[in-house]
Order: C-alpha cells, then structure tokens, then sequence
C-alpha cells in the first residue's frame, strides 16, 4: 500500500532491549490500564503511554487527555529516543506528542480500526514492535481487501501520507516468538501527533 512504510529489524537487539528497560521503567509511574469501549466492552490489549499526552477509552468516549486515567498524573516523559527516531523516519517537522503503549499478552489482540482521534490526521504515526511477532492487518480506509503483514520485534513501521486512515489491527501475537519482553508477550509503541 502506498504510503505504508516498513523497516524490518530497524532496532538492534540492545536497542530492543534498552527501549523496553527505560519504557517498562517509565510505566512503574504510569500503570497499565485495561481501557473498555465507550460500550463499556473491555480491551484485550493494556494500554498506557508516554508523552504530553496519552489516548484514553472508556465509558466517556475515545479522547487525548494529559493525565493518567486512574493516578491522575501527567504520563510519563516521551524518551528522547523516540522522538530522534520519529524525526530521522517520518521528517515530519514536529515532534511527536503522544506514545502510546499496547501491551499483548496471551490471546491479545486489535481489531481492525482507523486512528483518527488526533488533531492533525497528516502527521504520520509511527510504530515499533518488541517482543512476539504481531500478525498485524492492514487495508485501505475506504474498506475492501485488507493484507497480512507479521511485524516481528524491532520493525518499525509508520502509516503516512494516504496511508495515513488505513484501516489496521492486529489479528493475534505468536506466543514465543521473542523472549525479549519480560513476562512474555508484544509490546507495541505508536508516536503521533495528538494536539
Ligand atoms: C494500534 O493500532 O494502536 C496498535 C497497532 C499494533 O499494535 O501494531
Ligand atoms: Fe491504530
């Protein structure tokens, strides 16, 4: 798909594995949350995030907010990593301002989904995979034939351009593919401009 942009294995091993130290050290003050639909029907993902803002679901609706849903605080600062790695990717101007975190475990997974909550839907949002391999689902935002594409741990992948309200979720996480998340499972990471 034009504007779908993927490099494989772009993280190395030790990036891999710092990225999940300083991410799961950042979570300790920002825990993960299991969201619900605005129909109250629960995620099967955890999710929290880093930045000046983090996405929030729940009975009130799907929004950006800067605070943490249950403590109250500001999310976690985005780690300078991250947003280096934004800018060298995307070249988009400015720095992303929402990180959010899916954590997989078990049978966890996404259904199929735009995202357009952010206030600028030309801003691209870029995402990381660690941990166990995502069988990630990706089609065109008007609807119809959608493609398989397993995004394994340190594939970096960004939606862009007329890619940029592709429908994408990910159908399931093969359990063991990595050993690289403590406890196991997928940790997902999307940098976007949410303001
Ligand atoms: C998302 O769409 O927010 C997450 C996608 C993924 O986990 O790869
Ligand atoms: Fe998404």
């Amino acid at each position: 798909m034009i504007g779908f942009k993927l490099w494989p294995g772009r993280l190395s091993t030790s990036e891999q594995t710092s990225l999940v130290a300083e991410v799961l050290a950042a979570v300790e003050h920002a825990p993960w949350v299991q969201p619900v639909t605005p129909g109250g029907k629960p995620f099967s993902v955890q999710q929290t995030s880093l930045g000046p803002l983090g996405w929030v679901s729940d009975r009130g609706g799907y929004r950006y907010q800067a605070t943490h849903p249950e403590t109250g605080r500001p999310w976690p600062p985005m780690p300078a990593r991250l947003i280096d790695l934004w800018t060298e990717l995307t070249g988009w101007a400015q720095p992303p301002d929402a990180c959010l975190l899916n954590l997989y475990r078990g049978p966890a997974k996404m259904g199929l989904h735009q995202d357009r909550d952010e206030g600028d839907l030309d801003a691209p949002v870029l995402s990381i995979s660690l941990g166990d391999t995502a069988v990630f689902r990706i089609g065109p935002a008007e609807g119809g034939r959608t493609t398989s594409v397993r995004l394994a741990s340190g594939d970096v992948c960004a939606l862009t351009g007329p890619t940029r309200l592709a429908r994408h979720g990910v159908d399931r996480v093969l359990a063991g593919s990595s050993s690289l998340v403590p406890g196991g499972g997928r940790l997902n990471l999307t940098l976007r401009r949410a303001a």
